[in-house]
């Protein structure tokens, strides 16, 4: 077993409440939910939710009959459990979006809103969402900005030392990145997937703005403002539309479609869902089911 980046941990964090609901994130909730509405196909089977949290966006993608929420934190799930209440629809799991614990073509969708920018090692988080995802799937991702108006009139007025133009990601506190725009679309078509739309989001997020002006209208102006998300990204969010190509993820085994969709995060080996506790028939490790939480974390 290969070892994988640190994860940022939001255990215990009060996340939702403190910075969406007290911390005066009304705009940029709004613009992501018309963003998503643009992205989002009108229908799907099952969607991965990589890094959802407490489920702020989960009520959003209403096209899917299933939704995996997915985050390393139990705690976030426990929160999102409590606010999307028991639907045989929703399953939560506790995992590291590096040691996805599932068969390759699990799902035909996936979102990650947010997440990437805790990513230590942007590539090899995107590998992994490709490898679940079946060929021809949809893959929303939005990403954090390096080269975003804001960075790059700093960095002339001698206010900021790193470059917003170079291709690296910048690590502005410990594991919280931004990355440029060209590195995202290379390591987007090395991971198997065709950009097919970007949205630029957030454009307007400012202080003063967003107390003088309506949230709405303000919103309204940023999703007019990203429909040239194609042409050039200047924001400090951006969202992308994409499909997962052939040749990475293999056809579905037959012995995987059969099983639960599970694999071992450690040794890969399908797994049947057996809660209360599931036993990898391999490797021999084993993974608790508890009040409705799958926890294929190895380390935790
Ligand atoms: C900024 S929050 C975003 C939550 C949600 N997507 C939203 O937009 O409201 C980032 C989430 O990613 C999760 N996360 C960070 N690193 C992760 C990893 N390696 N594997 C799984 N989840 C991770 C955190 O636990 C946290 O809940």
């Amino acid at each position: 077993m290969t070892s994988t980046p640190p994860v940022c941990s939001y255990e215990g964090s009060d996340y939702q409440n403190s910075f969406w609901e007290k911390g005066g994130r009304a705009y940029e909730d709004a613009c992501e939910a018309l963003a998503l509405k643009k992205l989002l196909p009108l229908r799907g089977a099952h969607l991965l939710e990589l890094g959802a949290g407490a489920g702020r966006n989960t009520p959003r993608y209403t096209g899917y009959e299933k939704i995996t929420l997915l985050d390393y934190s139990r705690s976030q799930l426990e929160q999102a459990h409590a606010r999307l209440g028991d639907n045989p629809n929703l399953r939560f799991i506790a995992a590291d979006v590096y040691r996805l614990p599932f068969v390759e073509g699990a799902f035909d969708g996936a979102t990650m809103i947010r997440t990437l920018h805790h990513m230590a090692d942007a590539p090899a988080a995107l590998a992994q969402v490709r490898r679940v995802l079946a060929e021809d799937s949809t893959f929303i991702l939005e990403y954090a900005n390096k080269r975003n108006l804001k960075s790059i009139l700093r960095y002339l007025l001698g206010k900021q030392k790193w470059s917003p133009y170079t291709a690296e990601p910048v690590e502005y506190l410990e594991l919280n990145f931004d990355f440029h725009p060209a590195a995202i679309r290379t390591w987007m078509k090395d991971a198997g997937f065709r950009i097919e739309r970007t949205i630029t989001v957030s454009h307007f997020r400012l202080a003063f703005l967003k107390r003088t002006i309506p949230t709405g209208l303000l919103a309204g102006l940023d999703s007019l403002a990203g429909l040239t998300g194609g042409l050039w990204q200047l924001s400090p969010s951006v969202f992308l539309r994409a499909t997962s190509l052939n040749g990475t993820s293999t056809a579905l085994p037959e012995k995987a479609k059969a099983a639960s969709g599970y694999a071992c995060p450690a040794c890969r080996e399908p797994l049947e869902d057996t809660p209360p506790l599931i036993r990898c028939p391999k490797c021999e490790r084993t993974y608790p089911v508890t009040d409705g939480i799958y926890d294929f974390r190895l380390d935790a």
